[in-house]
C-alpha cells in the first residue's frame, strides 16, 4: 500500500538542508534523524550521500508508514534501514545497542517547534549520552535570536503555532543553545536558510 505523505516544505529546504549536512557528514557515517516526519528527507539524504547509513525515526505511526513506504518508493530497501519508533520524551532513549555503536551524528528538522520545551531539553540530553567528543548534532528551523523573531513571517508562524498549541513556538536559539551547552555540545555553526530558517551545527566537546 502507498502510504506516503508529502510535506511541501521538504521540497524547498532539502537541497540547502544537504549543503549543510556536507559540512558534517563523513563517508559511511551512521545518522539518526529525529521527527523524521513524511520520510521525504531521509531518502533524498541516502540518495544524496549514498554511503551514509540514514537512520530515519518518530512517534507518529503514520508518519512511519509514509516514512516506509518513501523507501520502498525509492526501491531503498536493501539500503536503508525501516524508521525507529522514537519519541525524544520518552526517555531512556531505546536505541538498538548497534545503532548506538556507530552512531556519529544526530539531525532533527523542524521539529523543536511543534514540541513542548521539554523535548529540547531531551533531545539535547538524550543526544548527549549518545553522542561522543566530536560528534555532531544539527538542528534546522525557525528561531528567535537575542529573543526577537528574525522576520515578520516568523512571527505570524509562531503565534499560528501558539494557536494550535500553546506549548508550541519557536524557540529562542540562545536557550536552545543554553541546552546543548549544559550537555556537552558547543554551537559550532549557525547557517542562515532560505525563508528566514537557520540550521545550527553543535558539536560534543567532551
Ligand atoms: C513539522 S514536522 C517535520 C517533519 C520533518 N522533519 C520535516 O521537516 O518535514 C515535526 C515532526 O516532529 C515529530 N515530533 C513531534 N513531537 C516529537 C517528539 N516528542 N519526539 C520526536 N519527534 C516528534 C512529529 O511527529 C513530526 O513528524
Amino acid at each position: 500500500m502507498d502510504n506516503r505523505l508529502f510535506f511541501p516544505a521538504t521540497q524547498r529546504n532539502r537541497e540547502s538542508i544537504g549543503d549543510v549536512l556536507t559540512r558534517v557528514i563523513r563517508k559511511k557515517d551512521l545518522i539518526l534523524e529525529i521527527g523524521s516526519g513524511s520520510g521525504e528527507h531521509g531518502v533524498f539524504f541516502k540518495k544524496r550521500f549514498p554511503e551514509i547509513i540514514w537512520q530515519t525515526s518518530d512517534p507518529d505511526s503514520v508518519h512511519r508508514k509514509s516514512i516506509s513506504s518513501w523507501i520502498e518508493y525509492e526501491e531503498l530497501n536493501k539500503r536503508m534501514p525501516q524508521p525507529l519508533m522514537l519519541d525524544v520524551q520518552k526517555i531512556p532513549w531505546e536505541i538498538p545497542s548497534k545503532l548506538a555503536n556507530f552512531l556519529k551524528g544526530i539531525v532533527s528538522i523542524n521539529m523543536i517547534h511543534v514540541a513542548e520545551w521539554k523535548c529540547t531539553e531531551l533531545l539535547f540530553m538524550e543526544s548527549g549520552k549518545l553522542l561522543n567528543k566530536g560528534q555532531f548534532l544539527v538542528l534546522y528551523g525557525p528561531f528567535k535570536i537575542g529573543n526577537k523573531h528574525i522576520s515578520q513571517s516568523n512571527y505570524f508562524f509562531d503565534n499560528s503555532l501558539k494557536i494550535k498549541n500553546n506549548l508550541w513556538g519557536v524557540r529562542n536559539l540562545e536557550e536552545v543553545s543554553e541546552e546543548g551547552k549544559k550537555n556537552g555540545f558547543l554551537q559550532e555553526d549557525i547557517i542562515k536558510m532560505p525563508a528566514n530558517n537557520l540550521s545550527i551545527i553543535y558539536r560534543k566537546s567532551s
